[in-house]
């Protein structure tokens, strides 16, 4: 194993898309950022250096940081902001990973810019269990405003109403040429007929699950959360904020110039968001005067070609990478995911859009929880977090204006060392129903059922798939559905779990598990290093 080292620089660049140049925050002036590369085993330190007059922190969106929550990220629950002028080395070991994840900024919307991907490359001498690809392409979707982020979303908070929606989506940060000035910010991979080329994709996005799909290629998807799967073949993908999908390409077609394209999935009844990402795949010795053709992606509302791609996602489970899934549960949690309206007297009508589970607002800590878990620091947070909703309901019938108010707090669920958890994400129509892309650091996750409307704790388990579910740690909660995850709370520590739409996050729909440590020597949560960044 090597030791692999990486500098960040934060700092601010100008940037232009859309016909206008704007500063915005970067890593080592580039948009999206630098790929961290590794192979499994490695130990890997990032040097973050914050230059920007923004406060920093950088998650490892993925990377299960086993006793090390302190390399994880989330500012407020792994450590304290990298101040301006400030250094953090994040030092972390990849160790039984290999495969697609990203990193991101972790702190208010700054991962709009801050973002890139990582690739775990297998240990050496461990073949992939699909054909060696020709060449691979990282593909991170993601999203542009022409305004500064940060100002909208303050904007936004002020009327209680969420910011205005991006400008355009973009693929490795080019919209493409059907948005205005983008001629020249179109992504373009080159391929040669007959060959398989492996594209490595990454929804970025803040808050669009996006559909993509090239023109007259299909795609076949190898592995999802850098784990592999049953290889199936597909027009189109449907990944969520915070997922990662491995698919194989064959260029196979008469060669040309084809589209590929990247388009919201927007179940939300008022969000209404069609605008489309293009990049080309260009066959080799075809001039760039030829038009390309553009791909058809299932309907923006098409909720069924959601749950019908969602379902055909099956872990490899072979004997070499054996999908462990725990068959008993020793604690089970349901939780509501609630979209509702909370007083704010700061606003300017008086209240504001707000986010529960079981009906809990999070509030985000002053200090850093895992510093207030590991030294004890008292009045921090509070362990209590309830195992269901307060009251059951029909969750997903008609709206019930009536369960609007929640009760804000910082509110955690203690789970005792290497028990397994089965946790139940019922999506609510309190406001409306819509897909929230569930991320649990620390872990990855057995998704093990899903269905539309209530889950029943009596029929639904019957139909689990135990055999080989999807293992990820990213799920998409079925618009007015559930979903059912299992892991084994093997990782000792406090691990934020949320929607990775940023704006339900900054709502309150979020929460965090703390994972008590173990008996033995080596299942406690590590000391912290020595230069963590204090508040
Ligand atoms: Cu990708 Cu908590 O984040």
């Amino acid at each position: 194993a090597a030791v692999k080292k990486y500098q960040f620089n934060i700092q601010v660049t100008n940037v232009s898309r859309l016909c206008h140049a704007k500063p915005i925050v970067t890593v080592n002036g580039m948009f999206p950022g630098p790929t961290i590369y590794v192979r499994e085993g490695d130990r890997v330190l990032v040097n973050v250096t914050n230059s920007a007059q923004y406060n920093m922190s950088i998650h490892w969106h993925g990377l299960k940081q086993y006793r090390n929550g302190w390399a994880d990220g989330p500012a407020y629950i792994t450590q304290c902001p990298i101040k301006t002028g400030n250094s953090y080395v994040y030092d972390f070991n990849v160790t039984g990973q290999r495969g697609t994840l990203w990193w991101h900024a972790h702190i208010f919307w700054l991962r709009a810019t801050v973002y890139g991907a990582i690739v775990i490359m297998p240990k050496q001498g461990t073949p992939l269990p699909f054909p060696q690809p020709e060449r691979e392409e990282t593909i991170l979707l993601g999203e542009w405003w022409n305004n500064d982020v940060e100002e909208l979303v303050n904007q936004g908070n002020k009327l209680g109403l969420p910011p205005n929606m991006s400008d355009a989506h973009t693929i490795n940060g080019k919209p493409g040429p059907l948005f205005p000035c983008s001629d020249k910010h179109t992504f373009a991979m080159e391929v040669e007929q007959g060959k398989t080329y492996l594209l490595r994709i990454i929804n970025a996005a803040l808050n669009d699950e996006l559909f993509f799909a090239i023109a007259g290629h299909n795609l076949i998807v190898v592995e999802v959360d850098a784990m592999y799967t049953k290889p199936f073949t597909t027009q189109a993908i449907l990944i969520a904020p915070g997922q990662t999908t491995n698919v194989l390409v064959q260029a196979s077609q008469v060669p040309s110039r084809y589209f590929m394209a990247a388009r919201p999935f927007m179940d939300a009844p008022l969000s209404i968001d069609n605008k489309t990402a293009t990049a080309i795949l260009q066959y080799k010795g075809i001039p760039n005067t030829v038009l390309p053709i553009l791909p058809q992606l299932p309907a923006p509302n098409d909720t069924n070609f959601a749950l019908s791609y969602n379902a055909k996602i099956r872990s490899l489970n072979s004997p070499q990478f054996p999908a462990n899934v725990p068959l008993k549960v020793d604690r089970h949690l349901f939780y509501t995911i609630g979209l509702g309206i909370n007083p704010c007297p700061t606003c300017l009508n008086g209240t504001q859009l707000t986010a529960s589970l079981n009906n809990i607002t999070f509030v985000m800590p002053q200090i850093g929880l895992l510093q207030a878990h590991y030294f004890n620091i008292k009045g921090v947070f509070r362990t209590d977090f309830p195992d269901r909703p307060p009251t059951p309901f029909n969750y997903t019938g008609a709206p019930l204006t009536a369960n609007l108010g929640t009760t804000l707090g910082t509110r955690l669920s203690k789970i005792a060392f290497n028990s397994t958890v089965e946790l139940v994400l019922q999506d609510t129509n309190l406001l409306s129903v819509e897909s929230h892309p569930f991320h649990l650091h620390g872990y990855n996750f057995f998704v093990v059922g899903a269905g539309v409307g209530n889950f029943n704790p009596s029929k639904d388990p019957a139909k689990f798939n135990l055999v080989d579910p999807p293992e990820r740690n990213t799920v998409g909660v079925p618009t007015g559905g559930w979903t059912a995850i299992r892991f084994r709370a093997d990782n000792p520590g406090v691990w934020f779990m949320h929607c990775h739409l940023e704006l339900h996050t900054s709502w309150g729909l979020k929460t965090a598990f703390v994972v008590e440590n173990g008996k033995g020597a080596d299942q406690s949560v590590l000391p912290p290093p020595k230069d963590l960044p204090l508040c």
